[in-house]
């Protein structure tokens, strides 16, 4: 679909109309032919095609990584695109001249890819640390070259920047006299600022359009099918937010996974959540990647679906100006089956949070430590008095053809009191809750073991001074 696009790629100002259900790299490589920005596995998965894309947000450019095969070029309206051809100043980049150094390169068809993350860790930090750079590689794949030499180069450009900067910390100046960015990287601020005033971004309406969210989903699923199709971006229903308001925590439909990860909301209340959320896609998808594309996309092992199923969520559906709530753990009528019309949007989605004493547990086993779906997942959630449960929701993923909400155990386990002998009983009612089938995430039986032992992972995570743990276990 023909859409009016205005944006800057690289150092160049780009305007006109362009097809913008097709990808960003479809863009970069036929449409510019910056080859620099490799085609690999055009599924998210590898990160060779993974550009900065830069945003005005709060009077600031703030840039996250992206992987341009499954990003909507739409998206980039009013925005500035880097690719590996944006980096440079005269000669390589300290990052680029690292990897030559350390031989962190072979067939060569991932090292743009890094080169990106890695940029995108200096320009977005000010103080510099080898497992945040690490971190920052998460959605990048090499398959020949080894890791090593990788890490190598991460660490040489790090110590290097460290040891030569003795004033202050690191900011953008500082990194165009270092010559990690070129200059042109000083005026983008002011230019995104001059095309905001002339861009009006509609949201298409009419002829059913597909909403797309991240796109990381159907940019996988439906690639061929979306690109000649009328899109619209939920993003442009409105700024993305995630916040606390009348004893309940709100979050926008559109807000992203890397959105909810850093929320000061969600680290404040589910501290322990932390760890876990750095287990979900990679850092490129959970910048893309939003909640309301988790919950339709009905998957059921969606990691945001079931964290927010144990809170007990209410989604906030939208067709026009008509409004209408429905709880999460109503919403899915069968596989991939939904209580919402096609036109109706996910624009909000909230959850109580006005208990005293309360803890909240994800697990999450996957065949991969990173970047992997879901053999099982799960959830609970726990108000309580004493050693006493007032109130609990457990939700559990793989397990069933729908994320699914085990009532029956949340029911059992409130008013219980935190024991062994309760929890035991809880596992027996959960087993009769679930129907998993087997797959090549694994067996049936793997599947009831797996829930049974997160289950116990839950009380251990957040009871463990209450129960006998070795006995459970
Ligand atoms: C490499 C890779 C790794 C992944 N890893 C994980 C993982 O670890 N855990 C996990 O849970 N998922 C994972 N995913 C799946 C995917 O990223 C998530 O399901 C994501 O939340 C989808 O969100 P999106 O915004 O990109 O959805 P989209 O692809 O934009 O849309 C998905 C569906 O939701 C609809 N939709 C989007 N927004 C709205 C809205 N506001 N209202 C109504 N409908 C809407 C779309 O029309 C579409 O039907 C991974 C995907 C990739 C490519
Ligand atoms: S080509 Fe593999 S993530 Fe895009
Ligand atoms: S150098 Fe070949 S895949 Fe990394």
């Amino acid at each position: 679909m023909q859409e009016q696009l205005h944006f800057i790629l690289n150092n160049e100002e780009i305007t006109g109309e362009f097809n913008g259900s097709s990808s960003l790299l479809s863009f970069i490589r036929n449409t510019k032919k910056l080859t620099g920005t490799k085609l690999v596995c055009r599924e998210g998965d590898c990160g060779a095609c993974t550009v900065l894309v830069g945003e005005l947000i709060k009077g600031n450019v703030e840039y996250r990584t992206v992987t341009s095969c499954i990003f909507p070029l739409a998206k980039v309206n009013g925005k500035h695109v880097v690719t590996v051809e944006g980096i440079n100043n005269t000669g390589l980049t300290p990052v680029q001249s690292e990897f030559v150094n350390e031989g962190a390169t072979q067939c060569g068809f991932c090292t743009p890819g890094f080169i990106m993350s890695l940029t995108w860790y200096l320009i977005t930090h000010s103080d510099y640390d080898l497992s945040g750079a690490i971190n920052a590689l998460g959605g990048n794949i090499c398959r020949c070259t080894g890791y090593a030499s990788i890490i190598r180069s991460a660490e040489n450009v790090i110590n290097a920047l460290n040891n030569g900067n003795t004033n202050g910390s690191i900011n953008l100046h500082k990194l165009i006299e270092l010559n990690v960015l070129p200059e042109y990287f000083a005026g983008i601020k002011m230019r995104l600022e001059k095309i905001k005033e002339k861009i009006h971004a509609g949201i298409v309406t009419g002829d059913q359009p597909v909403w797309v969210g991240g796109g990381t989903d159907l940019y996988v699923q439906k690639f061929e099918s979306l690109v000649g199709s009328r899109i619209a971006l939920t993003e442009r229903l409105g700024r993305s937010y995630i916040l606390e308001d009348n004893n309940a925590i709100r979050l926008s439909g559109n807000a992203t996974f890397e959105e909810f990860k850093n929320s000061g909301v969600i680290k404040k209340y589910f501290p322990g959540l932390q760890r876990q959320l750095n287990l979900i896609a990679s850092l490129p998808i959970r910048n893309s990647a939003t909640i309301a594309g988790n919950i339709v996309n009905a998957s059921p092992i969606g990691d945001l679906t079931i964290i927010l199923l144990a809170l007990d969520a209410t989604l906030v559906l939208s067709e026009d100006k008509n409004k209408r709530e429905v709880k999460l753990k109503d919403f899915y009528k069968g596989y991939k089956s939904l209580n919402k019309s096609e036109d109706e949007i996910i624009t909000e989605i909230y959850f109580e949070n006005n208990f005293k004493n309360q803890k909240f547990n994800f697990e999450k086993v996957s065949k991969r430590t990173y970047l992997d779906i879901a053999s099982v997942n799960t959830a609970m959630f726990v108000e309580y008095t004493g050693g006493e449960i007032k109130r609990c929701g457990i939700s559990a993923g793989g397990v069933a053809p729908v994320p699914l909400f085990l009532k029956n155990t949340s029911e059992f386990l409130t008013g219980k009191k935190i024991e062994n002998e309760i929890i035991e009983e809880a596992l027996d009612i959960a087993q009769s809750e679930i129907s998993p089938i087997s797959d090549v995430r694994g067996s049936e039986a793997y599947k009831r073991l797996l829930l049974n032992q997160l289950i116990k992972a839950h009380f251990i995570e957040m009871f463990h001074a209450k129960i006998d743990v070795k006995e459970l276990i």
